[in-house]
């Protein structure tokens, strides 16, 4: 489906364009633009039509900009990434990086996904310019300590990084949650590529709530930017530079020292420790007690039959009775 991209960018001010005004500068019939239209709703943009004045966006839309990305990082971040790309629709900016190979550390987003993916194996809904959906690819020349808690730094990462922007007690959920006051406001996923212990090239990607639009309705509680910090809420590139500006830095750190210098930040936002909580593994559920997470990652529960281990799982929290 191509992307009326020039429509796009004539709706993004949030005001009224008439029909026939948008056939005009976009050089097409006023049919031609009802079209378009459909195309965006179906892209889950928020249309309003109102007979008489035309067409607008429920909100106006701050459009993804690599030049604008690249101008917030601080120089040494610009220096290190020397590819960043902007698309307007993919399947998946992490499936993207991995199926190109090129040089690493490379930046991808997109302001929408055809088939964005969660965590095992889930769909993750992007409707397009709502959220950020962002990915970096990274190589690390042998595989670092502590490599199942890369995922927890990230988090650790973007958690601080919404934190400076003033968004306060942000929480993370084992493994990949961020949340906000018990509610998903983002997750992260990983993905590798390459023969461990030797090289390897890891993907992060960053599905982050910021507007979701009223027509979009994901499959557990969620929260978004827009809910927590309404008109004051940082701009998708500026959060985006951000972002990629504290991976960058924290990156480095890890291959070395794995996820030690993180884990106190880690237990601080740590959501589920001390809580009753189910665990669904892909043969059985685990009920216990979270006690927190472990060096390389691991969270730790008390169950019936003694403390145990998980390196993955789907965690519910259960209220405590
Ligand atoms: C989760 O299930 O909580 C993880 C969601 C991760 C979604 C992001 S959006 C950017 C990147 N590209 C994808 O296809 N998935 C991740």
């Amino acid at each position: 489906m191509p992307l009326p991209d020039a429509l796009i960018k004539k709706l993004a001010d949030g005001h009224f364009h008439s029909g026939p005004a948008l056939a005009a500068a976009l050089g097409v019939t006023r049919s031609a633009v009802w079209k378009q239209v459909r195309v965006l709703e179906k892209l889950g943009l928020d249309v309003h039509r109102v007979p008489g004045r035309g067409y607008r966006l429920a909100a106006p839309l701050e459009l993804l900009d690599a030049g604008a990305i690249r101008a917030a990082l601080p120089a040494a971040a610009a220096r290190q990434l020397p590819r960043l790309m902007v698309f307007g629709t993919l399947d998946s900016t992490n499936a993207w990086l991995l199926r190109e190979a090129g040089a690493t550390p490379a930046a991808c987003l997109a302001e929408h996904q055809t088939a964005g993916r969660g965590r095992r194996g889930r769909n993750w809904l992007s409707p397009f310019g709502a959220n950020l959906y962002l990915s970096l690819a990274w190589a690390f020349a042998v595989l670092p300590p502590h490599f199942p808690a890369l995922g927890l730094a990230a988090g650790v990462a973007v958690a601080r990084t919404l934190e400076r922007c003033g968004i306060a007690s942000v929480g993370l959920k084992w493994p990949n949650d961020l949340q906000v006051a018990g509610r998903k406001l983002g997750g992260l996923l990983l993905e590798m590529s390459g023969e461990p212990p030797g090289p390897c090239r890891v993907i992060i990607g960053l599905g982050l709530n910021c507007r979701m639009p009223a027509n979009v309705v994901p499959d557990q509680p969620w929260i978004d930017l827009q809910n927590i910090a309404g008109g004051n809420a940082t701009g998708r590139n500026q959060l985006a530079a951000a972002v990629l500006d504290e991976w960058l830095a924290l990156l480095p750190v890890f291959a070395e020292r794995g996820f030690a210098p993180f884990r106190a930040a880690w237990d601080k936002r740590d959501v589920l420790r001390g809580q009753q909580v189910l665990l669904r593994l892909p043969d059985k559920r685990i009920v216990g007690e979270a006690l927190g997470v472990e060096a390389d990652g691991a969270l730790r529960l008390r169950t019936a039959s003694g403390v145990q281990r998980f390196y993955s799982g789907d965690v519910s929290v259960r209220i405590a009775a």
